[in-house]
């Protein structure tokens, strides 16, 4: 679906993507992990065309971006970003009026712009807060408010530059479970962390960065598991996958080809 392909890009004299090249499928979630520094805001803004390779492309369904103003505004109704800072997305006086700047945007009848802002806002449980100035919302309601806007765009691209920073362990679960159920109706996710363990449980592929480059890319298993990987990104092993292999070097479990993921999966192992 999006294509990089050897894609770099310097900030002044600094190089924070060196010859990038990875494919995102369509209907995937993707988890992007790597290192403070390691490249992954600047992937994740060429990917609607904020930034632009100094040299490489990106591609959408095989065409390469166009940077120019027509093209840019119809590659960003398909690909929504969710910046890692709210306060670079929040612009509007309310959280009403940021929700509603994009689909009012795409022509939608006032009934329909409504309807996606309520719907948005109740999905990120923040509907209390719509008629709230942006500015006086606390550090997390701005990331629920920012995320809301861009769900009330029904882009199929997501992506999400470490969306559940800062939120509450309610909150955290809650927009997970949207992310999860718009994945479910075909949404496309891309979501940096630094949540390893969630990295290993959500995701059906991760991608690690390192120094500006792609330094890994597979299945939670298959990241996980490669232990120079981890090492020389500065990773850890999930918790889940640690015990797991090490119940198996103990010869408390016997390896059937099924490695657990989750919390309970592993709990059933145990039984
Ligand atoms: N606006 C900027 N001007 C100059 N250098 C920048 C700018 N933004 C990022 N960089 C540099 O580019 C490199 C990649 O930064 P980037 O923000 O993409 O990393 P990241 O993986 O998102 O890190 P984090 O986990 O801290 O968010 C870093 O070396 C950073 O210092
Ligand atoms: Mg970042």
């Amino acid at each position: 679906m999006i294509e990089a392909k050897g894609v770099t890009f310097k900030y002044d004299s600094v190089t924070a993507l060196n010859d990038v090249s990875l494919r995102i499928e369509r209907g995937l979630k993707y988890a992007l992990l790597g290192a403070n520094g390691a490249g992954k805001t600047t992937f994740l803004l060429h990917l609607n065309g904020i930034l632009r390779p100094l040299s490489g492309k990106i591609l959408l369904d095989g065409v390469e971006i166009i940077y120019e103003r027509k093209a840019l505004s119809n590659l960003r109704r398909r690909v929504g970003v969710v910046f890692q800072d709210p306060e670079v997305q929040l612009f509007s006086a309310t959280v009403a009026e940021d929700v509603s700047f994009g689909p009012m945007n795409l022509g939608l009848s006032p009934e329909e712009v409504k309807k996606r802002v309520d719907d948005s806002l109740n999905a990120c449980g923040i509907y209390e807060l719509k008629e709230r100035p942006t500015h006086f919302l606390s550090h997390g309601q701005k990331k629920l408010a920012a995320i809301a806007g861009v769900i009330a765009m029904e882009p199929q691209v997501l992506v999400l530059d470490e969306p559940i920073a800062g939120l509450d362990h309610v909150h955290r679960e809650q927009v997970i479970d949207i992310f999860s159920r718009l994945n479910g109706s075909g949404v496309t996710l891309i979501m940096s962390t630094h949540d390893i363990d969630l990295a290993y449980e959500w995701a059906d592929r991760v991608i690690v960065m390192k120094d500006g480059a792609v330094a890994g890319i597979g299945t939670p298993i298959e990241i996980f598991s490669d232990e120079q990987l981890l090492k020389s990104s500065f990773l850890y092993k999930p918790i889940v996958l640690e015990i797991y292999e090490r119940l198996i070097r103990r010869g408390v479990l016997k390896e059937d080809g099924i490695v657990p993921r989750f919390r309970d999966e592993l709990l059933r192992c145990l039984e």
